[in-house]
């Protein structure tokens, strides 16, 4: 048996017996870490996949007091090999970085020269100590027939449960998995969802005991997230395609702020800087050397059946309208400015333009926030609601809706997109951040789609993999409640909202999606209850999409 695999069996046992003691918060805790798993304490990771190129990730450890954004530890040079067997007899690529302070000691590798749609290992050698052996794989060619799997994931809660749907995910085969964000959450123990509202039953607590607000706290609590087994067991099985939503910095991120920011907080500039960086430093993502401005919107290519976009909905986004933190039934006409933007106008380009030109089967859109409209009342055919808009416009554009932190708080952009899909065809939209699970079409015109059943595209939700659902947050209040709240969404979900062809609102998982030249196949994949260690996690519901149809079936 080789060294690599006793030490990722050992990286297994020893990370899952450190989360066995409840807390990695515990400098005992951190010690065990250590002890079981050094230098490579936070595993291996692979992500954004070319034909010929993945990133491989790692973070070496130089001693037991380089914590995580610890600023402490010399500069380690550390080996990199990447192979065609897991036994590494094939090694194709090789080289050296290293691992400094300054990066907090994380370590990016983008390996080029690679095979298309192939399997790969790589492994990393530091201070005589070889990492775990991680799995990879690259893109299929451009013009590949090759059907794509993905897995789909967002909205991470450590403090709100345990992360087995991470490693129920690890074991399905998939060319890569989406991270549509909220990988880790800002806030301190006193409130995972805010000041003022009762954590989970089964709580754990993330480092640093307190709310991120400096680079310092946001790489202390990626550390600690990565000292998850099964998010470690997932990095080290499938390369991920992540971007960030808002909770890496703070709840409802805006261009200028966020709900959850105060001026005490330090400047908003500098503490999502922090953020962004330490997000940087954790992911593995391939860095746009040169460019004028961070960005991480970025369009990836997987054969000829499949062109993603995976956007940025925080960075350049207008404020949300008013009630931003609890929106529910939010009347703030500002929301129908024709000019307010969530992408920002360069990207809306980027992206309208690239539909517009691609010629893969599939347009997939890896979205951060709800696309769907949700109405809680009887939307106005588009024609009506032109004429309504000057006399009422809390009304114009589908009418009042329900969370404005969404698109649906950003009607006039979302209405350019749906034009711009209604002149492709076969767009899929991919989204997170809701917590819950969806299969909707993409109604051309919300006021008439009860009866043409007009639809330019389809969304698929993907549900938290431990963050919790509103009925979950109900059920912890008032327990029987949630089952009342389902009756009422989903009769005004019958009502005014036809286009939801599937919810499931109170369970955690993760999204499976298929694409070949003639479907596309979307399986959730759900635990029984996040908030158990080991819970199983089961396929709850299958939809289809056929080719040219726009239908969930
Ligand atoms: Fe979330």
């Amino acid at each position: 048996m080789s060294t690599s695999i006793d030490r990722r069996s050992l990286l297994i046992r020893g990370a899952a017996g450190l989360a066995a003691s409840g807390t990695a918060s515990a400098l005992l805790g951190w010690d065990r870490a250590y002890a079981a798993l050094a230098p490579f304490v936070h595993g291996v990771a692979s992500g954004d996949p070319l034909p010929d190129a993945v990133v491989l990730w790692t973070r070496v450890t130089p001693h037991r007091h380089a914590q995580p954004g610890s600023g402490h530890g010399p500069a380690v040079d550390v080996r990199w090999e990447v192979s065609e067997d897991e036994s590494f007899d094939r090694v194709v690529a090789h080289g050296r970085r290293r691992a400094t302070a300054r990066h907090d000691h994380t370590v990016h590798v983008d390996v080029t020269g690679l095979e298309p749609g192939t399997t790969y290992w790589y492994r990393f050698r530091a201070l005589g100590v070889r990492s775990p052996v991680g799995r990879t794989r690259t893109a299929p060619a451009a013009d590949a027939d090759a059907a794509v799997r993905l897995g789909v994931v967002s909205c991470a809660n450590y403090d709100w449960g345990f992360f087995g749907a991470y490693r129920h995910l690890a074991g399905q085969d998939v060319d890569a998995v989406l991270h549509l964000g909220d990988y880790i959450y800002e806030y301190g123990p006193e409130g995972p969802l805010g000041e003022g509202l009762p954590g989970p039953a089964a709580a754990r607590h993330a480092d640093p005991a307190r709310e991120c607000t400096t680079v310092t706290d946001y790489r202390i609590r990626h550390g600690c997230y990565r000292l998850d087994p099964d998010l470690q067991t997932l990095h080290a099985r499938h390369p991920v395609i992540a971007v960030w939503d808002d909770h890496e910095i703070a709840n409802d991120t805006w261009r200028d702020g966020a709900e959850n920011h105060d001026p005490g907080e330090h400047s908003w500039a500098s503490r999502s800087r922090g953020g962004r960086r330490a997000w940087l430093e954790w992911l593995p993502v391939r860095r746009t050397t040169g460019a004028a401005e961070l960005r991480i919107h970025r369009r990836l290519r997987l054969g000829k059946h499949v062109d993603l976009w995976m956007l940025d909905e925080r960075r350049f986004r207008d404020q949300q309208p008013d009630s931003a933190a609890f929106s529910a039934g939010s009347v703030d006409p500002t929301r129908n400015d024709p000019g307010r933007t969530m992408l920002g106008t360069k990207q809306a380009d980027w992206l309208c333009g690239g539909l517009t030109k691609s010629e893969a089967t599939w347009k997939v859109i890896g979205n951060q926030v709800p696309f769907f409209p949700t109405v809680l009342g009887p939307a106005y055919p588009g024609e009506v609601s032109a004429i309504l808009e000057p006399v009422s416009p809390a009304l114009a554009h589908e009418a009042v809706t329900q969370n404005v932190d969404d698109w649906d708080g950003y009607p006039a952009e979302r209405r350019r997109l749906v034009a711009a899909m209604d002149r492709v065809r076969d767009v899929v939209i991919l989204t997170g951040d809701v917590h819950q699970s969806y299969a909707c079409e993409i109604p051309r015109d919300a006021g008439t789609y009860a009866v043409t059943g007009d639809s330019v595209a389809v969304e698929l939700i993907a549900p938290g993999i431990s963050s919790p659902s509103l009925s979950t947050i109900v059920a912890q209040f008032l327990p029987g409640a949630d089952l009342a709240l389902d009756a009422v969404e989903g009769s005004n979900e019958r009502a005014f909202n036809p286009w939801i062809k599937f919810r499931e609102s109170s369970r955690c998982g993760y999204l499976l999606v298929d694409l070949d030249a003639q479907r596309v196949r979307a399986q959730w994949w759900l635990a029984d209850d996040a908030q158990t260690r080991r819970s199983p996690v089961r396929l709850a519901h299958t939809a289809r999409v056929g080719r040219g149809t726009h239908r969930i079936s």
